[in-house]
């Protein structure tokens, strides 16, 4: 038992160093407003249910349909027999939404990228990414068997060194987050875009926090910075605004996607998406390309929180995404912070090392379409006593 040794003795530091994760239990559906045991209803400015959609009737509606009409799942890998004519008509939907040639749906967006890098790249090639792209991508680029190089964080001159120092690989990779999900910052995709094009690397981004978010429409990063058919590929999630429950998928030209179907081993080796999920984010593409209410709200509730919690004296990491980091320091104070916000009746994340550098533990706020203003006026009240409390607001 001397495994089980290490691991106690590591978790007891841990809750001596007050980092250890407690998982709140919710009571009811995602929303604007959860109920929480032991702490009743909260107002939640944590998820990634930025549209509002995790518990939206139609969408609901179109799940059970999809139960109804498919049955609870496929008992199989897509290859085998766990390809529906619905799983289809999503991939053409997403490759429609992004304007790409094809779509190939994975269980989540980490399979996506753990099936990229690993079936698509040779000791020949090389795959250069930004160095806080998400843990799945890092995890990713580990699995692949070619050369790998790290850039500094959304830092040009640092990526066209290892461009120019790596040009005699066969094959070129760039992969970024199109929006870095702890600090809310875009990728220079334009920059991007120009240093693959100038170098021939194939350019990829993770837009797991861009899809449905950003862009006049949504339709992510790309739209946003003006270089809207200008990426290699995409993955990115169906598990955040894209109805919000779960599912990913890489979104390139026919002859990646052919290739990953035929290689790719999350794809070929773990079960394909359940109907109701299918259906869901079906509706959810009919939701986000019917209009752009949803997308103007999330808009107007980022900028009013944005704007009036700063003016407050509580500092933010400037930007435009909902997701709205408050630089704290310390991990323990992050977590005791959040835990202060939860008894006010509001539901902030504390993330710590090793989620961020070591000293830059942060509060991160994500502002939802579904937040009325009377919410967020209710949380940026909250946020600025404990803000001002812990040290990390000046008292007025
Ligand atoms: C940038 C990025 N990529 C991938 C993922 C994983 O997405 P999924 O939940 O679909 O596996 C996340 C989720 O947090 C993410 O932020």
């Amino acid at each position: 038992m001397s495994l089980m040794s290490t691991l106690t003795a590591e978790l007891d530091q841990m809750s001596a160093a007050g980092t250890l994760k407690r998982e709140m239990r919710m009571t009811s559906a995602q929303g604007a407003l959860v109920q929480i045991e032991g702490k009743g209803e909260v107002i939640m400015l944590t998820s990634n249910n930025y549209l509002g959609l995790a518990n939206h009737p139609a969408i609901v509606a179109a799940a059970e349909r999809g139960e109804r009409d498919y049955g609870y799942g496929l008992a199989s890998v897509r290859f085998i027999c766990g390809t529906q004519n619905i799983h289809k008509e999503l991939e053409s939907r997403l490759s429609n939404f992004f304007g790409t040639e094809d779509t190939i749906l994975y269980g989540s967006c980490w399979n996506a990228n753990e099936g990229l890098f690993q079936t698509v790249l040779t000791e020949d090639d090389i795959v250069i990414s930004d160095e806080l792209n998400h843990a799945s991508i890092i995890d990713g680029v580990r699995l692949a068997k070619c050369r790998k190089a790290r850039y500094r964080n959304r830092d040009m001159t640092d990526l066209q060194r290892l461009l120019v120092e790596n040009a005699s690989a066969r094959n070129k990779m760039i992969v970024t987050d199109g929006v870095f999900s702890m600090e809310g910052s875009l990728a220079p995709l334009p920059e991007l875009v120009a240093l693959a094009r100038e170098h021939d690397a194939f350019l990829v981004v993770d837009d797991s926090h861009g899809s449905g978010v950003l862009g006049a429409t949504g339709r992510g990063t790309a739209e946003e910075t003006g270089t809207w058919g200008q990426i290699g590929a995409y993955t990115s999630t169906l598990g955040k605004a894209l109805g919000g429950s779960h599912g990913g998928f890489t979104t390139g030209p026919k002859s990646l996607v052919e290739y990953l179907r035929q290689k790719s081993r999350p794809y070929l080796f773990s079960n394909t998406l359940p109907p109701a999920v299918v259906l869901g984010s079906i509706a959810a593409l009919d939701l986000v390309e019917r209009d752009d209410v949803l997308i103007r709200r999330l808009r107007d509730n980022t900028r009013y929180f944005r704007k009036k919690i700063s003016s407050m004296g509580v500092t933010v990491r400037e930007g435009i995404h909902p997701i709205v980091p408050i630089i704290v320091g310390d991990t323990a104070k992050a977590i005791s912070m959040s835990k202060e916000l939860l008894d006010r009746g509001v539901c902030v994340s504390g993330f710590g090392f090793p989620v961020v550098p070591q000293g830059q533990a942060r509060l991160r706020c994500q502002i939802s379409a579904a937040h009325t203003r009377e919410q967020l006026d209710r949380a940026i009240t909250a946020i600025v006593e404990v803000a001002e409390r812990n040290g990390v607001r000046a008292a007025s």
